[in-house]
């Protein structure tokens, strides 16, 4: 069996974002790869980094690093002012230890945009979103240009798995690719710590996705 694996979505649509919402809660395998990105944000040592974080949308990610870590400062990044209001409901209290700003991953001048120099640059489900490798390459070269020295990008994404026989929205590949990009953009030791929700056989659009990490 094999057929298409990908979605299309409306993120400025405010009936669209709040049922996406509802229905892409977080689960075990998804909390699984919050603390792994929490992991390798506290691996960091640092007494007060600063996260910031690419395609926020509901705020789940944003969520679960702030009610765990009390002293990390949270810039929230997001071209949909819908999902900020979904993400501003979801965190509650919370919000008020985040920075949303609102940038357009697509617009090569967002790192002018963030308040201040990140130590950790993070995000998840978001990049396959801008429709290729090249987009992801781009957005992978320009926090490499912006991160603190010794920061870290950890993007956890859908891919397309390594011995498929499904077709796969351009936005979502080889984890191979993701990682020549990520050192194509100067990043040291680019590596997946984990592809979760593998499923080769009958794929659903919100199964396999990495945990990709690489060092400024
Ligand atoms: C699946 S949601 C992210 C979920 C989030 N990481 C969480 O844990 O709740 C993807 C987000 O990426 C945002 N996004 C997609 N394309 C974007 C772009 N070109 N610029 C900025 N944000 C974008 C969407 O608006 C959406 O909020």
């Amino acid at each position: 069996m094999a057929g298409f694996v990908g979605a299309s979505h409306e993120f400025h649509d405010a009936a669209f974002v709040r049922g996406w919402a509802s229905r892409f809660v977080p689960t075990p395998p998804r909390l699984q790869l919050f603390d792994m990105i929490l992991d390798q944000i506290e691996s960091l040592g640092l007494p007060q980094a600063h996260v910031v974080e690419l395609g926020t949308g509901p705020g789940y990610m944003a969520r679960h690093i702030l009610q765990r870590n009390p002293t990390i400062s949270y810039e929230a990044l997001d071209f949909s002012e819908v999902f900020f209001d979904v993400a501003r409901e979801t965190l509650g209290a919370l919000s008020g230890r985040v920075t949303f700003t609102s940038a357009d991953l697509m617009d090569p001048s967002w790192p002018d945009r963030l308040t201040s120099r990140p130590d950790a640059i993070v995000s998840t489900w978001a990049l396959h979103d801008l429709g290729g490798q090249r987009p992801v390459a781009d957005v992978y070269a320009r926090a490499y240009s912006v991160l603190a020295k010794g920061g870290i990008l950890v993007n956890g994404d859908f891919i397309k798995p390594d011995g498929t026989l499904w077709d796969y929205e351009p936005g979502r590949f080889e984890i191979s690719r993701h990682l020549e990009f990520l050192r194509a953009a100067g990043f040291e030791n680019p590596k997946s710590l984990a592809l979760l929700e593998h499923n080769l056989t009958d794929p659903t659009a919100a199964q396999n996705y990495a945990c990709l990490v690489a060092t400024r």
